[in-house]
């Protein structure tokens, strides 16, 4: 499969080259690779074809488009351990890099079959709803889950989704099923990125750790420990939202959420999801496709 990646990365190279601009191709050689997550969906659904190339590389141009908007958007000074183009080059050039890259990937999305392209594009839009909800949740402390879920359900899960069922429609496999698949790995793979930011260190997550509170974000791990507190400390916990934290606060949110098994209550959430995808996937003899869930669930970064 590691090679087969390596074909959609040319084809992004390829599509990319063919805008003649070399200061967008030095930009986007700067770029650092993701896991490449939905291009290996894409090829582990609909095998190995040019098409499926295709679709792969158009769902990674969107998605890098979407994450150098983000970083303008969350001010963010790394994306995956290095600096982060808004950082190096000023929001200008990223917001603009990011506008080639979505704009390339939708004039290459029109060489699909009508039914694809309007998915793809309807998810971009979710996803673009998605990331306002975001900013619009961040402005206070967010005890409420299922503005959370639908929040992460169009941010980043309806991607995802969108990239199984067109890739499903591809290879005339059934559309729905492949849907659900993507959108209960969408979630429960945001709900696991939620995690790894109070879990994880600085190093291991390429970006600061536990910085998601920081920016005003109340994820599933803090609305959980909320749920779990006395007034008082529920008042401490909020009087802390949006703000730098020292490590004594780090340490004492930590803390809590190991007493109140706030983490293992959010990381049950995600298991039960990625295990609707895996049966999802095993009824369709996919055991790749079921074992992406896995990995993504156990990752560590
Ligand atoms: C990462 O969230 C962000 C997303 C998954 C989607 C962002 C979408 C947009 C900015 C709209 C895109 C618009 C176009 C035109 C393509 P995060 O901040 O929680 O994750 P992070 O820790 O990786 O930054
Ligand atoms: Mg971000």
């Amino acid at each position: 499969m590691r090679e087969r990646v390596e074909r959609v990365e040319e084809r992004m190279q390829q599509m990319v080259g063919s805008l003649s601009n070399e200061a967008v191709g030095d930009l986007f050689a700067s770029l650092p690779h993701g896991k490449r997550l939905r291009a290996k969906m894409v090829l582990k659904i609909a095998g190995y074809l040019e098409s499926s190339i295709k679709l792969a590389a158009v769902i990674e141009l969107i998605h890098a488009a979407s994450l150098l908007h983000d970083d303008v958007i969350d001010e963010a000074q790394t994306r995956r351990g290095e600096i982060s183009l808004n950082a190096s080059e000023g929001n200008r050039q990223a917001i603009m890099m990011g506008d080639i890259l979505y704009s390339k990937g939708f004039e290459e999305l029109t060489s699909f079959d009508r039914s694809i392209a309007a998915k793809i594009a309807h998810a971009v839009t979710l996803l673009s709803i998605g990331e306002m909800m975001d900013v619009r949740l961040s402005g206070s402390f967010n005890p409420d889950i299922e503005s959370y879920l639908q929040m992460i359900y169009q941010k980043t899960a309806a991607l995802i989704e969108a990239t199984a069922a067109a890739a499903a429609m591809l290879a005339g496999k059934d559309e729905k099923i492949y849907g659900l698949y993507g959108k209960n790995l969408g979630i429960a793979f945001q709900i696991v990125d939620d995690i790894l930011d109070v879990t994880q260190s600085s190093e291991k997550l390429g970006k600061p750790a536990m910085h998601d509170f920081e920016e005003g974000k109340t994820t599933l791990p803090y609305i959980y420990l909320y749920e779990s507190l006395n007034e008082g400390d529920r008042d401490k916990l909020i009087s802390m939202h949006g703000k730098k934290l020292d490590d004594a606060q780090k340490n004492w949110i930590r803390g809590l959420m190991e007493t109140t098994e706030s983490v293992q209550k959010a990381y049950l959430y995600a298991r039960e999801l990625g295990e609707e995808a895996i049966a999802l996937m095993r009824g369709e003899e996919e055991e790749a496709l079921a074992q992406i869930v896995e990995d993504m669930i156990e990752r560590e970064f």
